[in-house]
């Protein structure tokens, strides 16, 4: 696996690659690397002849400071964990490689965008559509990997690709879950002994709600009832606890089509997301 630092040294191996006719896969991560970015990686080693994974904690999408400063940075543990996977370049740019001084372009996906994660972290997706344009304009990857866990990110990023005529197709993996059903993430660390034993509670409400809405129940119902035991489990706030379409997100009442119920709440100040197909 080559240690890549910058986009020309990342051009000149993708180069390589494309007069080879290699397939070239991506999965961009923020690294504190979990079994759910593994899962993408071993998706992309699938799909693709060529793997890049991308480690690039993102200023720009970060609405809270104080979230950005307590990000896990795990460059040496997360190069560890991808070393027997075969991949064939780590990127890791440094800031000037993804926002040089001068820097003055938004990528803002207009929608998809408003409600859900974007009502409660005002700018985050646009930092999110802008690192992932540069990533897949740096990498020029035929395909990328990306986890279903963050749904609305997945659909965004889709939008953007499409609306840009970036020809890199973006592929949705399942969540990838602790054995108690907690879904995999980098924030799960920063979760004490007592919170993370609380913190399945979440799933299990989403669970019993998704069966009890395919059985019938109305979803304002299931959902109130999934509220109450997400409280009494120990959990701070539920920012949101919704059903929405799986295309594009519109609020739904019933199950007529393929649907998300999609959550994010507080845990002993750890903001956690989630969501499960209904
Ligand atoms: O999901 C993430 O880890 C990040 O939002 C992403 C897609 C790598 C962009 O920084």
């Amino acid at each position: 696996m080559k240690l890549v630092r910058s986009k020309d040294d990342l051009r000149t191996l993708r180069r390589k690659w494309i007069f080879a006719g290699e397939k070239v896969a991506v999965v961009p991560t923020m690294g504190a690397l979990h079994a759910g970015h593994l899962s993408l990686v071993e998706a992309a080693k699938k799909g693709a002849d060529r793997v890049i994974v991308t480690i690039f904690v993102n200023p720009k999408q970060f609405n809270n400071p104080d979230d950005l400063d307590k990000y896990p940075r795990t460059e040496h543990e997360d190069a560890e964990k991808l070393a027997p996977y075969g991949v064939d370049a780590l990127y890791v740019p440094t800031p000037d490689q993804i926002y040089p001084d001068g820097f003055a372009t938004n990528v803002s996906v207009s929608g998809l965008t408003e409600d859900l994660e974007g009502a409660h972290r005002p700018g985050h997706f646009d930092g999110v559509a802008t690192v992932v344009s540069k990533l897949f304009l740096q990498s020029r990857a035929d395909v990328a990997f990306f986890g279903e866990k963050d749904y609305q990110q997945l659909l965004i990023v889709r939008r953007l690709s499409e609306d840009l005529d970036i020809e890199t197709e973006v592929v949705g993996c399942p969540t990838v879950r602790e054995a108690d059903g907690l879904a995999m993430s980098s924030r799960n660390v920063q979760l004490g002994g007592e919170a993370r034993a609380i913190a399945p509670a979440l799933y299990r409400a989403m669970e019993t709600a998704a069966d009890a809405i395919r059985g019938g129940v109305a979803a304002t119902v299931a959902i109130k009832q999934a509220k109450e035991e997400v409280l009494a489990a120990g959990y701070g706030e539920i920012e949101y606890l919704e059903l929405r379409s799986a295309k594009d997100l519109r609020p739904l009442e019933t199950p007529a089509e393929p649907a998300r119920l999609l959550v994010a709440a507080m845990l002993d100040g750890v903001r956690l997301i989630d969501n499960i197909a209904v």
